[in-house]
């Protein structure tokens, strides 16, 4: 065996400590939260991203419709894809900028439910653990942020997914200060444990319905378009597992396409107050069932057989509908799912 010097032992400890660690950093079951279905096993809920603007670009009217549409379906719980305070995150868990764009925004009683959120790229602008904080429960008790979790009921598994950390162009060229402290840069362990610790979640996972929910899309026409990383590290696991939906915000717009090679739907719901009206790629992708580039909002019911997604706008229109069901056949195909009416 060569004999190390002084200095190259140093460097091989280094090596040890910034590749190894992952290796050695067991990985951890991904919190789990349960959330019971209701009494006849069906469950609905909203899908909101892309929102905290103090009401401003329409974010009260959404809001409002919500509150309908909320009150109409009996939600169980609300769902944010993240950038959920503008422009930067929260400054602190005694941030007003929470209660000014969150708790005085949706007021609806119908709203008044569990808010299971992700964080995005402009929540990691700020202090990204600052909307993690049980102090924010004490503000408004409708608030659950966490980075990478679950929320189980028997019918349906949520897998919430921290994607920010995946994005190299945060790390490679920032043009804007993350709060990576609990990431770490390279973020390289992080997502290598987050992917271990969601195989293991999703292969364990009995739930009629797999749904994973993330900021960043790995499909979408959208402004930001397809995420590079996502389509290599997160779109084969899910699809190995059978996930019915993946969820994201990110693009300021609403969409529902379908994955080329397995059941999977992408549905984009990003639209919580500013949108981007005109910004979209290619609107004629043969994958693509719908796309929206104005403000609104998404609902999902799901029962032991059925999931009815429907799509609305700044007033409550119905923009969109698809429902998939999972009796038809026991092999799934995209056509014998898709109806979109
Ligand atoms: C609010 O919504 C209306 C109706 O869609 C739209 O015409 C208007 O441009 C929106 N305002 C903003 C600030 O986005």
């Amino acid at each position: 065996m060569a004999r190390l010097n002084g200095n190259s032992m140093i460097m091989w400890f280094l090596f040890a400590i910034m590749f190894g660690l992952g290796n050695f950093h067991a990985s951890a079951e991904l919190q789990r939260l349960t959330h019971a279905p209701k009494n006849d096993d069906s469950l609905s809920f909203l899908v909101l991203g892309d929102w905290g603007r103090k009401g401003d670009y329409n974010q009260s009217d959404v809001a409002y419709q919500m509150g309908y549409v909320g009150k109409k379906l009996n939600i169980d719980f609300v769902i944010s894809t993240g950038d959920n305070f503008y422009d930067n995150g929260l400054t602190s868990d005694r941030d007003p900028n929470f209660e000014e764009s969150f708790s005085k925004i949706y007021t609806a009683k119908s709203l008044q439910k569990p808010w299971y959120a992700v964080l995005g790229n402009h929540d990691y602008r700020g202090d990204a653990a600052a909307q993690l904080s049980p102090f924010l429960r004490q503000i408004d008790s409708r608030w659950l942020c966490l980075r990478s979790y679950i929320v189980d009921s028997e019918l349906v598994e949520v897998f919430f997914i921290d994607t920010t950390p995946f994005i190299q162009d945060y790390f490679i060229s920032p043009e804007h200060d993350y709060d990576w402290r609990e990431v770490n840069n390279p973020p390289k362990a992080y997502i290598t444990n987050l992917l271990k610790d969601l195989a293991m979640a999703l292969r364990g996972s009995k739930a009629k319905w797999k749904i994973a929910v993330g900021h960043h899309a790995i499909r979408s026409i959208g402004h930001h378009g397809d995420t590079r990383e996502l389509v290599s590290l997160l779109l084969p696991l899910l699809q190995a597992n059978k996930v019915d939906f993946y969820i994201n915000g990110h693009d300021h717009c609403l969409e529902h396409i379908s994955d080329t090679a397995s059941p999977m739907q992408f549905l984009i719901s990003g639209a919580g107050s500013k949108a981007w009206r005109g910004d979209v790629q290619k609107r004629n992708r043969e994958d693509v069932n719908f796309f929206y580039d104005g403000q609104g909002f998404m609902s999902v019911q799901l029962t032991q057989t059925d999931a009815n997604i429907v799509f609305y706008d700044v007033n409550g229109k119905v923009l969109h509908r698809a429902m998939y069901s999972k009796e038809l056949h026991s092999v799934r195909t995209k056509e014998q799912l898709l109806s979109i009416i």
